[in-house]
């Protein structure tokens, strides 16, 4: 066991409620072992280890931790790994058992009502549903679970410490197959209180099975044992005065034994006549005696007398003769005597016990035959023993005797096992075995068994002598015997303080957990246990075959005296313990949380007290005794390598070399630790705990940087795969775009080639070569054309220069464009400036580029008339009124002699021009008779005026001046439609001045403007220049 021990669970959980195991307390007094069960207590945390111990307080309420997913959590699950468990102990023992191949037994112990039976149970439960099975196995699963009931009717009873409290002591084999499949079971049983059947103390009651069978029992099956469905009818069961608890459901308990007996194959033949040694057991303590006239014990009343021979199977007679006479064999003849009352009731009682004790043990031994497993290959056990714990009560007898007497055996098993275990793995690892100190009770077991000379030979021996031995005479023998034993004490052996503690019939052991003192009242009787022989001569003969069978094993005719209780038990655990020695053992120790069946109290003087009887701090003590922890190296290395640079993160040497180096870098003391051959041996849990905190704190630090790394290493992987993917996708799209690029060269390539041969031959005509090219320069010249078009009509210079082959498109395309913008331009022009301008281009076809002063004068305005019709002179007007006056304007008129200028109105009508001095027409020219206008290319405003000479009525050509010269000559030019006879001349105009007379009007430039005749009798006109813009 010792060598599975795995205390990492331990160690990890060891701070969440008290400590998971006592090993592992830093103190081990007392104080802190129940300050720990305590602190967990509270929490529901009703299991703690001692090692590979299990301590469990009973937490008297359901706790939700036996169910089937607790089970498999449990299930091949390391012992330390999981918070302690009673299937974690269940399951290391099946392991072990499987893997080495070996036997084990799990001892329960505890005192009553501390949970021992409800321990086993949950064992077997887990076994039941845990084991592989076949259906074979399947019965012989439900047989091992359903013998429970059957023998918790039969051997469980309410006592005030427990309303199921096991009145035997229980060892029950499983027995498994090398598949680890449970195919049998065997049961020994220990030591049934038989006193139970006929005596109840208050507040207790008798075995179940005689509530359950009166209160559930069918009519039928009541007729048919003459029994009374009443509980209360029974001497048996009524002393107790609590026949009926609440706590107790008789009638559903009948049920299922019922159904449990049939689960175990009991056939209608035994479950009868079992059912009939029960019922004889109640008639026979309805059985009253009357002391006749010596006193002497006569029958009262025969029925229930007959009802005992009638369920026994035996003569009626025989059976009242030998409940009231004792037989005395002398010599030939056999003498009657007749029994007191008192004797007449202590055999009715005696022959009660024996049927019910000898049928209980039948009926184990009827259950073992149905567990029994026939098969001859080797099998290995898990034995259950659920066994009485420790038992101290104000008065202490004959059984409290050998239940203590059984722990002390047990105790030493304990010692012996335990130290043996320990010394043997000390050895196995080559270190030196250093002597626990504890405390060894062979001491005791030898006072109460050792022969000749223990108490249990001298209880026999003075049961056995003639003469009147008693009780109190064998306390007189043991006082001789034992006087002066370190741990026997009597009244009269004690000093005077102890002596206050004791009665006279008392003696007082003191025992390996605590002092006991026992009444010796009974002691013989119930060592004796006997049964007078005529009466086990009648029950020999019974009809009933369990009765028959029971007692016919007993050898009548034996004369030397069957072995006393005490002896018979003293073998019977000899025998257990020879057995249990041959096993590996697993402990569970059972304490009670309180007296009063409460959940959540937890009496702490009464877990004191338990604590000691259960010897847990002597158990812990030698657990703990040496080295409290050990390691396989490997395993020790594993878990902290961590913690040197040398061995982390890997050990290449020798394990064991790897520990030294890790104990030698944490400091441990020489003291402090041993190197077995393959484990280290830690001595203190302290030092255990400063490694598992360093532990924890560098798993913590270790685990930052193991994160880190490894989200460093995840993230770079997941960098580099998306690197890689882009370098793969960069790589595509570059070849890609290479190629498209690749193409897009060749094609441009093909096409400058192209171009610059089109280029080359733009100027010839359009062919396959430069078609394209040409299209393009087209194209293009348009498109830039588009984007580049004169704005107004007057931008003459804008226009884009064409390639060759658009010359003659450009210029159609601009001649159109301007056309285009003049049309837009006239179609906005008013009528008003549209007349103004179709005189302005008429003006422009006579005069542009001719007179100097024509630029300037492009911007004046025309206006309709110069000259108003009311400035007019009447007369005037009223001559020329029929020919419409359409242009008037002042003029100088030069005389034809002399050149006199003289202001006149010139008035243009449709047909002729007229000059007009106030209400004189001066001169008429008709516009047939206008032969030519000439003016000077200069600044002025000479107008020379050429009329036809051969007109006798005109005076020969005018002279005047104009200072609207242009407006004048445009109207006169359009009225007279005269375009073409206007004249621009240079230097000098000759004039006619009468028929055939002829002047000169010369021109000059000069300073000032004048107009004067000349000496050569010209008229001389100076203009200033015009500065041209
Ligand atoms: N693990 C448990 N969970 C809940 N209740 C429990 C547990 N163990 C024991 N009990 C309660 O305590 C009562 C007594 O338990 P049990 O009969 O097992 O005691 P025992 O040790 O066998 O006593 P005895 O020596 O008298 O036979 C049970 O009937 C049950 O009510
Ligand atoms: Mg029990």
């Amino acid at each position: 066991m010792q060598g599975r021990l795995d205390m990492e669970g331990a160690l990890t959980a060891r701070d969440r409620v008290g400590i998971q195991d006592f090993v592992l307390l830093d103190e081990t007094t007392e104080v802190a072992v129940i300050s720990n069960l305590k602190k967990r207590f509270s929490k529901d945390l009703i299991y703690t280890y001692i090692g590979t111990l299990i301590v469990s307080v009973n937490p008297y309420k359901d706790l939700d931790i036996y169910n089937k997913k607790q089970m498999d959590v449990y299930m091949g699950v390391n012992f330390f790994e999981l918070p302690p468990h009673i299937y974690a102990l269940a399951d290391n023992a099946y392991h072990t058992m499987l893997t080495e191949f070996n036997n084990h037994f799990i001892l329960i112990s505890g005192e009553s009502g501390a949970g021992k039976t409800e321990a086993s149970k949950k064992i077997l439960q887990y076994y039941a549903v845990s084991c592989p099975s076949t259906t074979l196995m399947n019965t012989v699963r439900d047989k091992m679970l359903m013998s429970n009931p059957v023998l918790e009717a039969f051997g469980n009873a309410k006592t005030l410490k427990n309303d199921n409290s096991s009145r035997f002591g229980k060892y029950m084999d499983i027995q498994f197959d090398s598949q680890g499949d449970a195919v049998g079971g065997h049961i020994l049983n220990y030591l049934l209180e038989k006193s139970r059947v006929v005596h109840q103390n208050h507040g207790e009651r008798n075995f179940h099975v005689f509530y359950q069978l009166v209160e559930g029992g069918s009519d039928d099956l009541l007729t048919q044992l003459g029994l009374e469905r009443d509980v209360q009818h029974y001497y048996y069961l009524t002393q107790g005065e609590c026949a009926i608890v609440s706590s107790i459901n008789d009638k559903n308990d009948w049920k299922s034994v019922k159904n449990a007996l049939q689960v175990i194959e009991f056939d209608e033949t035994n479950t009868s006549h079992l059912f009939r040694v029960v019922a004889s057991v109640l008639h026979l303590g309805n059985v009253h005696f009357d002391p006749d006239s010596k006193g002497h014990a006569l029958l009262k009343n025969n029925t229930e007398l007959n009802w005992v021979s009638d369920l026994l199977g035996v003569d009626a007679n025989n059976l009242k003769e030998g409940l009231t006479f004792r037989k005395i064999e002398a010599k030939t003849e056999q003498v009657l005597s007749p029994f007191t009352i008192d004797h007449a009731i202590y055999v009715r009682d005696a022959l009660a016990k024996a049927i019910y004790g000898q049928t209980f043990t039948w009926l184990v031994n009827r259950i073992n035959e149905s567990m029994e497993n026939k098969d001859s290959s080797r099998k290995t056990v898990i034995g259950l023993l659920d066994i009485y714990g420790f038992e101290v009560f104000y008065v202490n007898s004959f059984e409290q005797f050998c239940i203590n007497y059984c722990n002390e055996k047990l105790q030493q098993l304990f010692i012996q096992l335990t130290l043996k275990a320990e010394q043997e793995e000390y050895e196995a690892e080559g270190i030196e075995w250093e002597p626990v100190q504890f405390f060894n009770n062979k001491i005791i077991c030898d006072l109460v068994e050792e022969k000749h000379r223990g108490i249990i030979s001298i209880l026999d021996e003075e049961c056995l002598r003639p003469g009147d031995a008693t009780d109190l005479t064998f306390l007189d023998r043991l006082e001789e015997k034992m006087g002066n034993h370190p741990h026997f004490v009597t009244h009269r052996l004690a000093d005077k303080m102890t002596r206050k503690t004791l009665e006279r019939g008392d003696f007082r052991l003191l025992h390996y957990a605590g002092e006991v003192t026992y009444c010796v009242v009974g002691f013989l009787d119930k060592n004796n246990d006997l049964l007078y022989r005529n009466i086990k001569n009648l029950v020999c003969q019974s009809k009933n075959t369990i009765v028959r069978e029971c007692f016919s094993a007993v050898d009548t005719t034996n004369k030397r005296r069957p072995e006393t209780v005490a002896t018979q038990f003293k073998n019977s655990l000899q025998k257990l313990t020879e057995m249990l020695m041959a096993k590996e053992a697993w402990y569970i120790r059972c304490l009670k949380s309180n007296e009063s069946k409460q959940p959540g109290q937890f009496d702490e003087a009464l877990i004191r007290h338990q604590v000691k009887y259960l010897g847990l701090m002597e158990h812990l003590r030698v657990r703990r005794a040496g080295f409290a922890y050990r390691r396989k190296y490997e395993d020790f290395l594993k878990r902290y390598k961590p913690l040197c640079p040398a061995t982390w993160p890997h050990w290449r040497g020798m394990p064991a070399d790897g520990v030294e180096l890790l104990a030698l870098h944490l400091g441990y003391l020489p003291d402090e630790y041993k190197m077995g051959r393959t484990k280290i041996f830690i001595r203190h849990p302290r030092t255990l705990y400063a490694t598992e905190d360093a532990y924890e704190k560098c798993k913590h630090d270790l685990a930052s940087k193991l994160q880190a790394k490894y989200k460093g290493y995840k993230v770079k992987g997941e960098f580099k795969k998306q690197k890689e993917a882009a370098t793969k996708i960069e790589t595509c799209w570059r070849g890609a775009q290479a190629r498209k690029e690749k193409e897009k060269r060749a094609w441009a390539v093909k096409v400058i080639k192209k171009f610059i041969k089109a280029y080359i031959n733009r100027g010839e005509a359009k062919s396959t070569d430069n078609s394209e090219y040409l299209a393009f320069v087209r194209q293009s010249y348009l498109n830039r054309l588009k984007n580049n078009l004169p704005k107004t009509v007057l931008d003459k210079t804008t226009w884009l220069t064409p390639p060759a082959v658009l010359t003659e498109a450009s210029e159609i395309l601009r001649k159109l464009h301007y056309r285009l913008m003049v049309r837009k331009y006239v179609r906005g022009i008013p009528p008003q400036k549209k007349a103004q301008l179709q005189m302005k281009v008429v003006t422009s076809a006579i005069f542009k580029g001719k007179k100097e002063n024509y630029p300037p004068s492009i911007p004046q305005l025309f206006l309709d008339t110069r000259i108003s019709e009311q400035e007019i002179n009447i007369r005037v007007l009223s001559m020329i009124r029929n020919e419409q006056i359409k242009y008037s304007v002042p003029v100088i008129k030069y005389d034809r002699n002399g050149f006199k200028p003289r202001p006149r109105q010139l008035i243009l009508t449709k047909t002729a021009a007229y000059l007009v001095e106030e209400a004189k027409i001066k001169q008429r020219v008709s516009y047939n008779s206008l032969q030519g206008i000439s003016v000077s290319n200069l600044s002025d405003g000479i107008i020379a005026i050429h009329i036809t000479c051969e007109d006798p009525k005109q005076k020969g050509d005018l002279i005047i001046q104009c200072e609207h010269l242009y407006e004048f000559l445009t109207k006169l030019s359009i009225i007279a439609n005269k375009q073409d006879a206007i004249k621009v001349v240079q230097g000098s105009i000759k004039i006619q001045i009468q028929s055939g007379k002829e002047n000169s009007v010369d021109f000059t430039t000069g300073q000032e403007p004048m107009v004067y005749k000349a000496k050569n009798g010209h008229l001389m006109v100076v203009a200033t220049r015009t500065r041209t813009r």
